[in-house]
């Protein structure tokens, strides 16, 4: 399986004092030495990469450079500026601390935009929730990629298995009973599954990605159809303790 780390975390770090450290180019290129792709995500808000970073980052390293953005013109027009070797099209919303759920892909320009970069050579994925018809849909508006969310069954595994729901970090949600809770992620890892499948049945390659760790993504490496994860948070912040080359190899070595 692939492994794409994405690095907004580090910038993340880097704009907490508006200064040039932890220096991102650095990062990306010492992970570019060793996986097959960096994510970085220019947001609207530019909160933690910016178009600067992106020109870097295209020029420097030798990786596959997947832009995870949003369908607006401005990021649009970015990204074909820039032509990375592959987009990813994400919802985005100013107040969310992440991309909290999957792309609508009823929005009315959505196959058009997809025209227009698959045309300049860029592969286009499409981030989306775990729906069958959603795989559907991807498929008719002609995308290369699709990448499944996987942020529900994340919550649910960590509601599961570790000591979460008792924090103040508990999804209020997800506070009821773990047989019931176990039922729902088996539900999920289901979706997930099918999805992956009824992708590649047609075509679509798959990614999967979003609250990965490396206590869950065990159950996601499992799904054979799925070529590719993208992982960010938990790399970034095991890095803090054990060093970056350190925490990305661990995380290879369960990606397999
Ligand atoms: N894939 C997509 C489309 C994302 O938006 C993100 C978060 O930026 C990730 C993967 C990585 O998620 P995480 O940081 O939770 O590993």
């Amino acid at each position: 399986m692939l492994l794409g780390v994405n690095i907004d975390h580090i910038a993340v770090l880097r704009q907490a004092r508006m200064v040039d450290e932890p220096n991102l180019l650095e990062a990306a290129i010492l992970v570019s030495s060793l996986v097959d792709q960096i994510t970085l995500h220019v947001r609207e808000d530019r909160r933690h990469t910016n178009e600067n970073d992106l020109k870097d980052i295209l020029t420097h390293c030798k990786s596959i450079v997947n832009l995870e953005c949003s369908t607006s013109k401005e990021m649009i027009d970015i990204a074909l500026k820039a032509r990375p070797f592959r987009i990813t099209l994400v919802p985005e919303k100013r107040q969310e601390l992440t991309t909290e759920g999957g792309l609508n892909l009823n929005l009315k320009n959505l196959k058009d935009i997809i025209k227009t970069l698959k045309d300049e050579g860029i592969e286009v994925s499409l981030f989306i929730d775990a729906k069958l018809e959603n795989i559907h849909k991807a498929c008719e508006l002609e995308a290369d990629f699709i990448e499944l969310h996987t942020g529900v069954f994340a919550n649910l595994h960590s509601a599961i298995f570790t000591n979460i729901l008792k924090t103040p970090y508990a999804i209020k949600e997800l506070d009821v009973k773990k047989d019931k809770l176990f039922k729902i992620l088996d539900e999920e890892l289901s979706s997930i599954k099918d999805c992956a499948l009824k992708a590649k049945e047609l075509g679509l390659k798959v990614a999967a990605g979003h609250g990965l760790n490396y206590k869950n993504v065990k159950e996601i490496v499992k799904i054979k159809e799925i070529q590719e994860l993208n992982i960010g948070q938990s790399i970034i912040a095991r890095a803090v303790f054990v060093g970056l080359k350190e925490a990305i190899l661990q995380m290879k070595e369960l990606c397999g």
